[in-house]
């Protein structure tokens, strides 16, 4: 098996990779600036896999300390990138901390990987790259179109210049997952989704609206053009989006890649609505949650989900977890985490 670098490793979707990862046999090295995480998640993916990951807290934007990182560890043989900044509405309001950190982050790793001759990446996309116009579902096969956010254009930049490094370097070989909705947390309660302040996210406001942290969960819009009036979601474990990972990840290093730039959706392939959302909360949990309708949020489509068939037919990858598991695996770990009843 073989040692990965696993950047923003202590965070949601890359903490639930480095344990599948280890889980796999491989050996993991994870950077990480905890700016959006917290280092007892490092315990915890030791709790779930008998094996603690080797850890530095450092910024992937600070190429002194990347390169002393990949020189202790020259078997690298492959990276996954997952750090980054991630909130679409914070991104409107502090853009320019997104462009730097988010370009700044890929630029610098890029570099420092091709100093010490590791040419295998699998970076953590999104969703938001195919735009707001982009007909449903979305394939890999759509161009990039214009997106709603700061956020979405950094994750569109981070493709293209991947995309100018690989044509570039002919060694080199990358594969970006493009996610929709993770949600969920690891079935063992050890590991899971840390929004540290206010929650953009639906799945873990209303975790949290469940736990009496927050008063009431708003409904962002109640009149879009969908069955129950409520928006679209495609809603993926977070769990089937780490294997993901390492199918991915294995492919590279294996040697399996048709081309030295490929890219996959990672979603379950279906629409969910945010209603259809609370009520299977509600019934797995056997908890009510208190909420009302509020007008729509700034940047949201009505509708999004994915076509996810091209992970299955090259991946041999598909959402397997039911959408009622992952919202028990919420509120499981959710009580942990504040110490409810566990
Ligand atoms: C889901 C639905 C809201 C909160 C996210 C990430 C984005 C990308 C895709 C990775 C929407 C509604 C939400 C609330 C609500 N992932 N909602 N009340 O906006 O689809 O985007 O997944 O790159 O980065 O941000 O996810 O969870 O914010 O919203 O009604 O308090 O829930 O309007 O319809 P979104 P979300």
């Amino acid at each position: 098996m073989s040692k990965i670098l696993v950047t923003g490793g202590t965070g949601f979707i890359g903490s639930h990779t480095v344990a599948e990862l280890i889980e796999a046999g491989h050996t993991v090295v994870i950077i990480d600036n905890l700016s959006n995480s917290e280092e007892h998640v490092l315990k915890g993916i030791e709790q779930i896999t008998g094996k603690r990951p080797i850890f530095y807290k450092a910024d992937c934007a600070n190429a002194n300390d990347l390169s002393r990182i990949f020189g202790e560890h020259p078997d690298i043989e492959a990276v996954i990138h997952f750090a980054a900044f991630k909130a679409v509405k914070e991104s409107i309001d502090k853009p320019l901390g997104y462009y730097q950190n988010n370009l700044l982050s890929i630029i610098t790793l890029l570099q420092v990987m091709q100093k010490t001759k590791v040419n295998r990446l699998v970076f953590s996309s999104s969703c938001t790259i195919y735009g707001e116009k982009a007909p449903l579902p979305l394939s890999e096969t759509l161009p990039m179109t214009p997106t709603t956010s700061p956020y979405g254009r950094t994750k569109q930049m981070c493709e293209e210049i991947i995309a100018d490094y690989v044509a570039a370097n002919n060694q080199f070989y990358s594969i970006s997952l493009r996610y929709f909705n993770p949600i969920g947390a690891h079935p063992s309660g050890k590991i899971g989704e840390l929004p540290l302040g206010t929650p953009n996210n639906l799945i873990p406001y209303i975790t949290q609206t469940a736990a009496g942290v927050r008063e009431e969960l708003k409904v962002f819009g109640n009149d879009y053009q969908t069955p129950d009036g409520t928006a679209l979601r495609d809603y993926i474990d977070v769990v089937d989006l780490s294997k993901a990972h390492v199918k991915a990840v294995d492919r590279l290093v294996n040697g399996n890649s048709s081309t030295q730039l490929e890219a996959y959706n990672l979603g379950a392939g279906k629409g969910i609505s945010v209603k259809e959302i609370i009520e299977t909360f509600e019934k797995v949990n056997a908890v009510k949650i208190k909420w009302s309708f509020a007008p729509r949020r700034q940047g949201d489509l009505p509708s999004i989900f994915a076509d996810a068939s091209k992970a299955k037919r090259e991946l041999n990858w598909e959402a397997k977890t039911v959408l009622g598991e992952s919202l028990r695996n919420a509120w499981h770990w959710e009580q942990k985490y504040r110490k409810l009843n566990k």
